[in-house]
């Protein structure tokens, strides 16, 4: 893990100004309770993904001190890319002024990231590569039906990045455990906008172009998924849950982060919360967390953390890293 950099946008949406809009018939109390989120930030009007993801880029680059030319591949986990093609990986690399940097988009939601992340790791642990730019990025705003209490009040915009290069024996990614369950696919989708239906004003009008989700069927799974694909990605590393010393999971609700890490029987000082200033921001959520804990000086060299994800799929992975 040679860098670290996240992005927020600057507006911050707070739970006061959802309550404020009476037609949502929401609060800020029931907010906070049902899910620990208090704020979110938006994508400004002129920004889309690949600022967010640009951003975040140049901010993990610094940190790495190294230079755009010199990335090998960059991978962009997202499910609101600028436009279906061409991928927002392009797009980044053109921004970042990586000249012919490969790249492509992993779509997987919320779980985009660990998946990305295991995905640039095989390159450098086969030797293929030697700088790899992992970037979890949404701008789910944008997607999101803004007349729907039960959606519109958990997500945000952000992005993060993580770079990967060679490293010793022991350091960097030490598992991963990635599973999907897609007879579980209906609980959480984007129904218009694909090559199944089109965005057309009858779509649009009943709002299949924004998120659909079946809440509480995809809590259910996230609670008991989430420790056994914990379980699996610790067996895989020959870890032991006294050696993990942070825990990550994607936010989606913090009485799922309680639960699972409950399950797990890690105390709340090994567990990561952001959500209460985040949101749920799908793919970009696990890197904005760690870069945040860094910031408040939970995340040092050499620490084992763990990533959970989950979500649209039903899709989960896990990993174990030494930072
Ligand atoms: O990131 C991808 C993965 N995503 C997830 O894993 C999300 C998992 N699910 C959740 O986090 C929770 O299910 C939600 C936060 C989405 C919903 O919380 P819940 O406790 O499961 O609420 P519910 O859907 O069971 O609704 C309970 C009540 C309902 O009213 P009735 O039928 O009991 O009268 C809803 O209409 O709460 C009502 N409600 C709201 N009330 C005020 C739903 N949304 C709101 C709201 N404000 N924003």
């Amino acid at each position: 893990m040679l860098g670290l950099g996240s992005y927020l946008p600057e507006r911050v949406l707070t739970n006061a100004e959802l309550e404020a809009r009476r037609e949502l018939d929401t609060t800020d109390e029931w907010i906070v309770r049902r899910t620990g989120i208090r704020e979110r930030h938006l994508a400004a009007e002129h920004e889309a993904t690949s600022d967010l993801a640009t951003r975040a880029a140049q901010a993990c680059l610094a940190d790495a001190g190294v230079a755009p030319a010199e990335l090998d591949l960059i991978i962009v986990a997202t499910v609101t890319p600028d436009m279906p093609f061409p991928a927002t990986a392009c797009l980044v690399q053109s921004k970042l002024g990586a000249d012919e940097t490969a790249g492509y988009d992993l779509l997987l939601g919320c779980t985009g990231f660990v998946s990305a992340l295991a995905t640039g790791a095989q390159f450098i642990q086969t030797g293929a590569l030697r700088r790899v730019l992992v970037i979890g990025a949404d701008t789910l705003s944008r997607v999101t039906d803004w007349t729907d209490r039960s959606t519109c009040v958990l997500f945000g915009d952000g992005a993060g990045a993580v770079l990967l290069g060679p490293g010793e024996p022991g350091e960097g990614l030490l598992s991963f455990a990635m599973s999907n369950n897609g007879a579980a696919a209906d609980l959480l989708t984007l129904p218009a906008g694909g090559s199944r239906l089109r965005v057309t004003p009858e779509a649009a009008a009943a709002h299949l172009d924004c998120i659909r989700m079946e809440g509480r069927e995809l809590f259910r799974l996230a609670v008991e998924g989430i420790p056994a694909a914990a379980q699996d990605a610790m067996r895989r590393a020959d870890v032991a849950p006294a050696d993990i010393d942070l825990m990550v999971m994607h936010q989606a609700n913090i009485r799922i982060i309680d639960a699972a890490a409950q399950r797990l029987a890690f105390e709340p000082e090994k567990v990561a919360v952001t959500i209460d200033a985040h949101g749920n921001t799908s793919a970009a959520s696990m890197p904005l967390a760690l870069d945040e804990l860094r910031r408040q000086g939970r995340l040092s060299p050499g620490d084992t953390i763990l990533l959970v994800g989950f979500g649209a799929g039903f899709a989960l992975a896990a990993a174990v890293l030494r930072w």
